[in-house]
């Protein structure tokens, strides 16, 4: 059960807790120490505990240790914020090395850091960084893609298609590309990351989607931070929504009861990008 007080003393009665509580779990009174009511709605976010001028909320899911000052003199300029944005790009030149687990550590959680909706903070990232298991990921969704391409470039099929859905086309014909590449020992669905992070929530839940994805917004910058490639995964994503989610429990061992909703490869690059041209 959650606990929420205010302590008496220490509080500015500044009334900042009665603003920002989305669930109105504080009651205000002039001039007065806010009232605590309603805790049981409370959703856990820490607005109160963060916004406090006193430092003087005592939360059961927050206890001090937990609580850190905002160290202002660290945070990005906007301009900065900006340069890291524009620079960052889907580097596909990804190399042997091994990702840093420091880099790996940090591009988690920034991903935990991210909002989600109602703060269920249901996402998971499931991290497969075994050679083996990134290159059986690989290997299976080749597998899957060779048969469909065997089906859309086939005789009867590939004319009708040209005719009728052109773009069903063009993507038969890069899943061809895709074969030869792969036969040739490259790995085109993962472009050859040594890393994958599977974002997943719960199947049933409306906010999945969206959660993973500004989840993995969080976690590709800090990935360019880092100077570590990431690629978004979303050939890997289709195959897998056409192979069913017990094969995505299977392959890429995502939790019974989840989607996959996004996946992210990294990896080292071989090299930066110099500049970044203008969208
Ligand atoms: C939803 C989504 C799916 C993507 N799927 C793939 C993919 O399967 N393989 C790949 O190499 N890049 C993939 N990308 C990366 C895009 O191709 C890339 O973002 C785009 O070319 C722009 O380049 P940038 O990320 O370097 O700015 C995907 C990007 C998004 C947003």
């Amino acid at each position: 059960m959650i606990e929420i007080s205010i302590e008496q003393g220490k509080c500015t009665r500044c009334g900042r807790c009665v603003k920002v509580c989305p669930l109105e779990s504080f009651l205000a009174g002039k001039g007065r120490v806010p009232r605590v009511e309603r805790q049981q709605n409370c959703i856990e976010c820490g607005h109160c505990v963060d916004v406090c001028l006193g430092g003087c909320i005592r939360h059961s899911s927050f206890p001090e240790s937990k609580i850190h000052e905002v160290k202002r003199e660290l945070l990005p300029t906007p301009g900065q914020l900006m340069e890291l944005i524009r620079s960052r790009r889907s580097n596909r030149t990804i190399t042997r090395k091994p990702v840093p687990q420091e880099a790996i550590d940090d591009i988690l959680e920034a991903a935990r850091y991210a909002p989600t909706a109602e703060n269920t903070r249901n996402v998971r990232v499931t991290v497969i960084r075994d050679a083996e298991a990134v290159g059986a990921v690989e290997d299976s969704v080749m597998r899957f893609f060779v048969r469909l391409a065997g089906v859309l470039m086939s005789r009867p099929v590939a004319p009708l298609t040209r005719l009728l859905a052109p773009d069903l086309y063009k993507g038969g014909l890069e899943l061809k590309r895709f074969e030869r590449s792969w036969l040739a020992g490259e790995r085109p669905c993962t472009c050859n990351s040594t890393v994958l992070l599977c974002f997943s929530a719960p199947s049933g839940y409306d906010f999945a989607m969206h959660d993973c994805n500004l989840a993995y917004q969080n976690a590709s910058l800090m990935a360019e931070a880092h100077g570590i490639s990431q690629v978004y995964m979303g050939l890997i994503g289709v195959a897998m929504k056409m192979k069913g989610k017990r094969s995505a429990r299977k392959l890429l061992g995502i939790p019974r009861g989840h989607k996959l909703c996004a996946m992210m490869g990294l990896g080292v690059p071989a090299f930066r990008y110099e500049r970044y041209t203008e969208r």
